[in-house]
């Protein structure tokens, strides 16, 4: 592919906004913005190093607040994020997250659950595009998984009816189906996609993914100028390993989400490269690299940063600071397409450190 259309396949790819992102505030426009940066366990400090440190070569107008979100008892013996995580992402609206670890019978639960409860981030967005000069199977995908966040099959309610009988509740609502549908369908408007293709098991889970389905189906009328689509997961897993090109933007429940996202992150080469961003009303939105903490590599210098960097540059677009963002993903592509300095996971023998320093060199370079 010519190198302006794949660059331009890539743009789309990290969620460009051709037109002004529908949930972007106006108070993202101008200015040095605040952003609170929570860099996680394990590779998390490793990353988030690397991504302030481009961000400071692209002189990209961020200032970052740390925060650690390790879970806390609150009043009443509920689980909470510390009160000053809580308090920097009231304010910033914004955040940008490494991976956390989940300690086994810890008692709390999942921090990435908490954070998206805490601050109601309803949709997963999840890019997955080739990236030029990493080869995998696939070539020429283009997608976006969209996946509800907050309810389905991990709504967390759980109970034994009898000894040996457990009994585990997926919830869904109109509510929460007709606000994932139509974020998608903004989604798919707004940077310029084509169609929309609900995920669902409506013939099995008649009531559940029904009324999913259902509340699809009444916005897409909204929507004419985009093609929607229904599809039984079964068959998207089937066509989507056999031809993922036919795809585009996919919207659907939680798990279905979950598992088809890391499923089409795999088509492109894995969750190292692969960015994402949780979003919620009014703007506020975590961004953050989907892998895990890494804790074989941690502190080794091995990391890959590019999911991080990448979730950071959907980051940008999504508080309209476009250039920045351009700047950050060409160097990262370019970095990637010339494979001189790549980290172990992508085929090479580069550090982490000299990884994230060729990045550097390119954004300076492209002024
Ligand atoms: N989003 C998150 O916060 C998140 C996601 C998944 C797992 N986790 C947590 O991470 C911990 C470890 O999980 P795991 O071992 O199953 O998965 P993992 O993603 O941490 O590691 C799997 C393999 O991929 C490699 N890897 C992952 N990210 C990499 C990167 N950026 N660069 C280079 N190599 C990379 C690791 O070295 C390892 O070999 C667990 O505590 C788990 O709960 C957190």
């Amino acid at each position: 592919m010519a190198g302006n259309a794949w660059r331009s396949l890539l743009t789309q790819a990290v969620g460009v906004a051709v037109r002004k992102p529908a949930l972007a505030s106006a108070s993202f426009s101008r200015g040095v913005k605040t952003v609170t940066m929570i860099p996680g366990d394990g590779i998390g400090p490793e990353i988030s190093a690397a991504v302030m440190k481009i961000f400071e070569a692209a002189k990209a107008p961020i200032t970052w607040e740390e925060r650690n979100v390790t879970a806390i008892k609150g009043p009443g013996g509920r689980w909470m994020i510390p009160p000053d995580a809580k308090e920097s992402m009231d304010r910033s609206k914004i955040g940008l997250k490494g991976p956390l670890k989940t300690p086994i019978a810890a008692g709390h639960p999942s921090m990435n659950l908490l954070l998206r409860k805490t601050f109601d981030l309803y949709a997963n967005v999840r890019p997955c595009v080739s990236i030029e000069g990493y080869k995998t199977p696939y070539t020429d995908v283009n997608l976006v998984t969209i996946r509800e966040n907050t309810e389905g099959e991990y709504s967390g309610i759980e109970h034994m009816i009898v000894d040996g009988v457990v009994q585990s509740i997926k919830l869904i609502t109109e509510n929460a189906s007709r606000r994932i549908a139509e974020y998608a369908f903004e989604y798919a408007r707004n940077n310029k996609r084509t169609s929309v293709t609900a995920v669902h098991k409506a013939n099995i889970m008649r009531m559940s993914d029904g009324l999913f389905l259902r509340k699809c189906r009444e916005v897409a009328e909204n929507y004419k100028d985009i093609k929607f689509t229904e599809m039984y997961l079964d068959t998207v897993c089937l066509n989507m390993v056999q031809d993922p090109t036919q795809f585009d933007v996919l919207v659907m429940p939680n798990l279905y989400g979950d598992i088809l996202s890391d499923l089409c992150a795999g088509l492109i080469g894995g969750l190292g490269v692969t960015p994402s961003g949780n979003i919620g009303a009014n703007g506020v939105a975590i961004f953050e690299s989907v892998h895990g903490t890494a804790p074989d590599i941690a502190g080794m210098d091995l990391a890959n940063p590019t999911a991080l960097l990448l979730s950071a540059v959907m980051m940008l677009r999504h508080m309209g600071l476009h250039d920045h963002a351009d700047k950050i993903q060409t160097a990262c592509f370019d970095t990637i397409r010339d494979k001189k300095v790549l980290t172990k996971d992508l085929g090479g023998s580069a550090k982490c450190s000299e990884f994230t320093a060729e990045i550097c060199r390119r954004v300076q370079d492209l002024g």
